[in-house]
C-alpha cells in the first residue's frame, strides 16, 4: 500500500484516476485542487473516507505543497490549466499553474525524495498533416502551438532538467484527447452532447477536418497506474488507443447516438492556430509495459459518455449557460 498526492484530483481526468486508484489498489489518496472553474466536489462522491482526504489549495503555494508531499510516498501531477481556447483569451493563469505550478511541486518531491509523475499531453509534439504516414512517438521533437501546450511543453522540461541535474525519481507520460464521464462542458465532446440535450445546435470549428486521437479517460488512468507500478525512472511513456477520429465524424456519431439527423450542426469561428492532426504511437507503453486499453469501440465509449451526461444534469448544468455565452461573444 502506497500513499499518493494526487493534484488536480477535483478535474476531469484527476477524479476518475482517484476513482480507479480506489477501485484497483489499497492505496490512500491526498487530492490537492485549487477549485478553479474545472474543479468539482462533486467529482469526488462517494469515495472510502478511511483512504481519502480532500485539501483545497493551489499548486503554486511552495509551503503548502512541501508539507503535503512530505507526508505522502508518491506525487501524480495532473493539476493544470487544460482548454486551449481558454490560453489563446488569456494565457496567464497557464504560465502560472502550469510552468511555476510543476516547479513548486518538482522543488518538494527534490527536497523530500519522493516518486513524481507527470501527466502531460500529446500537443507538446504540435501537429502532423492529415496524410502523414507517422505519428507521434516518445523521440518526436516539440513544437507546441498553443499557449496551454507550450506551457505544458515547458512543464516537461523542468521535469527533465530536475530528473537529470537533482536526481530527482521521475517519469512523464503523453496523451491523447480523453473522453469519458465528469469532463468540464467547455470541452468537445460534452459541449456538444449538452448542447443537443438542450436543443441547441453543435458547434463545429470551421471544416472540423482536424483529427484527434480518442482514448477513454480510464484507458489514460490504467496507464498512468501501469506507470507507477512498472515504469522505468527517467522516461517518458506516450499514451494513445488507435482512435484518430475526425471533428466532423465526431459531431455526427454524437448526432446519430441522439436521434437527431447528420446535418444538424453549424459551423462556426475557427480556433486561431488550430492544430490539425494528433496521433499517437504507444508502442513503448504496449511493449515495455504490457499496457492494454480496453475501451476499443469509440462508438460504444461515447454512447455510455452521452448516457453519463442526459443522466447527471446536475453536475454540469450550472457551467453550461456561462461556458455558451463566452463561446457565442467570439462567434463559436
Ligand atoms: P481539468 O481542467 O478538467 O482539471 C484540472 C484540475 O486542476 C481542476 O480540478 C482544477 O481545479 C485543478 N487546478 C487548476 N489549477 C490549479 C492550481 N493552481 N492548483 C491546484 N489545482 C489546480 O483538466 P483535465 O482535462 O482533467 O486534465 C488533467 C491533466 O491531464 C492536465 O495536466 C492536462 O494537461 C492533461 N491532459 C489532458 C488531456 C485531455 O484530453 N483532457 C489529455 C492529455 C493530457
Ligand atoms: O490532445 C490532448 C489535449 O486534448 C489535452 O492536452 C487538452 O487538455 C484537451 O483539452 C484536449 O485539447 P483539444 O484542444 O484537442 O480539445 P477540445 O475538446 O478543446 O477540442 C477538440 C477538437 O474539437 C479540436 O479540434 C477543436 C474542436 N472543437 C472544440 C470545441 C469546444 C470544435 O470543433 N467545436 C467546439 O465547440
Amino acid at each position: 500500500m502506497s500513499k499518493l498526492l494526487v493534484t488536480g484530483g477535483a478535474g476531469f481526468i484527476g477524479s476518475n484516476f482517484v476513482h480507479h486508484v480506489m477501485a484497483h489498489t489499497d492505496d490512500q489518496v491526498v487530492v490537492l485542487d485549487k477549485l478553479t472553474y474545472a474543479g468539482n466536489l462533486a467529482s469526488l462522491e462517494g469515495l472510502p473516507e478511511n483512504r481519502y482526504e480532500f485539501v483545497k489549495g493551489d499548486i503554486c503555494d511552495r509551503e503548502l505543497v512541501d508539507d503535503l508531499v512530505s507526508k505522502v510516498d508518491t506525487v501524480v501531477h495532473f493539476a493544470a490549466e487544460s482548454h486551449n481556447d481558454n490560453s489563446l483569451n488569456n494565457p496567464e493563469p497557464f504560465i502560472t499553474t502550469n510552468l511555476y505550478g510543476t516547479f513548486s511541486l518538482l522543488e518538494a518531491v527534490r527536497a523530500h525524495d519522493k516518486r513524481y509523475h507527470h501527466i502531460s499531453t500529446d500537443e507538446v509534439y504540435g501537429d502532423l498533416e492529415l496524410d502523414d504516414p507517422d505519428k507521434f512517438h516518445e523521440t518526436t521533437p516539440y513544437k507546441p502551438s498553443s499557449p496551454y501546450s507550450s506551457s505544458k511543453a515547458g512543464s516537461d522540461h523542468l521535469v527533465r532538467a530536475w530528473a537529470r541535474s537533482f536526481g530527482v525519481r521521475a517519469t512523464i507520460s503523453n496523451c491523447s484527447n480523453n473522453y469519458g464521464p465528469r469532463q468540464h462542458v467547455e470541452k468537445f465532446i460534452p459541449r456538444q452532447v449538452t448542447n443537443v440535450i438542450d436543443g441547441i445546435r453543435p458547434k463545429l470549428y470551421g471544416q472540423g477536418l482536424n483529427v484527434r486521437d480518442w482514448i477513454h479517460v480510464d484507458d489514460h488512468n490504467s496507464a498512468v497506474l501501469r506507470i507507477l507500478e512498472a515504469g522505468e525512472i527517467g522516461e517518458t511513456y506516450l499514451i494513445g488507443a488507435n482512435g484518430e477520429k475526425d471533428n466532423k465524424t465526431v459531431i455526427e456519431l454524437i448526432l446519430s447516438e441522439m436521434g437527431q439527423p447528420a446535418d444538424a450542426y453549424d459551423h462556426v469561428n475557427d480556433r486561431p492556430g488550430h492544430d490539425m492532426r494528433y496521433a499517437i504511437d504507444s508502442t513503448k507503453l504496449r511493449t515495455e509495459l504490457g499496457w492494454q486499453p480496453k475501451y476499443n469501440n469509440f462508438e460504444t465509449g461515447l454512447a455510455a459518455t452521452i448516457e453519463w451526461y442526459r443522466a447527471n444534469e446536475g453536475w454540469w448544468r450550472p457551467q453550461k449557460a456561462a461556458v455558451e455565452a463566452k463561446y457565442a461573444a467570439q462567434g463559436q
